[in-house]
């Protein structure tokens, strides 16, 4: 009998400008080639409730803890009915961003209370007694003023597009705090480099791992 497939949680973090996007479609579909379902979603969102509660974050007004707690709140939502359902079928749930980036922007951009952040992520990722967080995060690490200059002519900004060079580089420090306490958890990927090196990069990461059959 055909041994059932492990889930796989792998999520991708960044500043905004660092070139995640296009690497996401192409491991979801690296994976489907392999023969394993994806669920590609993202944060905030990922679910019709989290969706709402991610137009407010990105362009309503708010202190940083009414923006952690939405945060969070669209993450249980999304948690509890697509990412656990998803795993636990067996699939591949691939991330555009998780917690690393309420620490990285809450915590480092704003610089909201660590400890809260910390008490947030355990009370909102545990579901039955589990803690549940990424099995891999793909940090894709650019130099914030080179980020903001990819960015200049990218899109209208959001509430965070719109932030200074100060405002990034303290976002960039506390990923690599988070990256620093979970070596295990974390890869970097120089995305300095052409689309193609930082694919290179991705996907060496994933086979050394033995995530995909081909
Ligand atoms: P995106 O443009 O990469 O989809 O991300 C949306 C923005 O939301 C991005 O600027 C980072 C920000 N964000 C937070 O501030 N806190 C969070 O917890 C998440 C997931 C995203």
């Amino acid at each position: 009998m055909k041994q059932a497939q492990k889930g796989l949680f792998i999520s991708f973090e960044g500043i905004d400008g660092a070139g995640k996007s296009t690497h996401i479609q192409a491991l979801a579909d690296a994976f489907k080639a392999s023969g394993r379902a994806v669920t590609l979603t993202r944060e905030p969102g990922g679910t019709a409730l989290a969706e709402k509660l991610r137009q407010m974050v990105l362009n309503d007004p708010m202190d940083a803890l009414t923006e952690s707690l939405l945060v969070f709140a669209a993450r249980r939502d999304h948690l509890k009915t697509v990412i656990l359902p998803s795993l636990n079928s067996g699939q591949v749930v691939i991330c555009d961003r998780f917690t690393d980036a309420t620490f990285a922007y809450q915590g480092g951009g704003r610089e909201f209370d660590l400890t809260t952040l910390t008490q947030l992520e355990r009370w909102v990722q545990s579901v039955d007694g589990v803690f549940r967080e990424p099995d891999l995060t793909l940090w894709f690490v650019l130099d914030p003023r080179i980020a903001a200059e990819r960015l200049v002519s990218a899109r209208v900004p959001d509430r965070f597009e719109s932030q200074s060079a100060q405002f990034f580089d303290k976002v960039h420090q506390a990923y690599m705090k988070r990256a620093l306490e979970a070596p295990q958890r974390f890869a970097q990927i120089d995305a300095s480099q052409s689309k193609e090196a930082v694919w290179t990069q991705l996907i060496d990461v994933i086979r050394n791992k033995k995530w995909l059959n081909t």
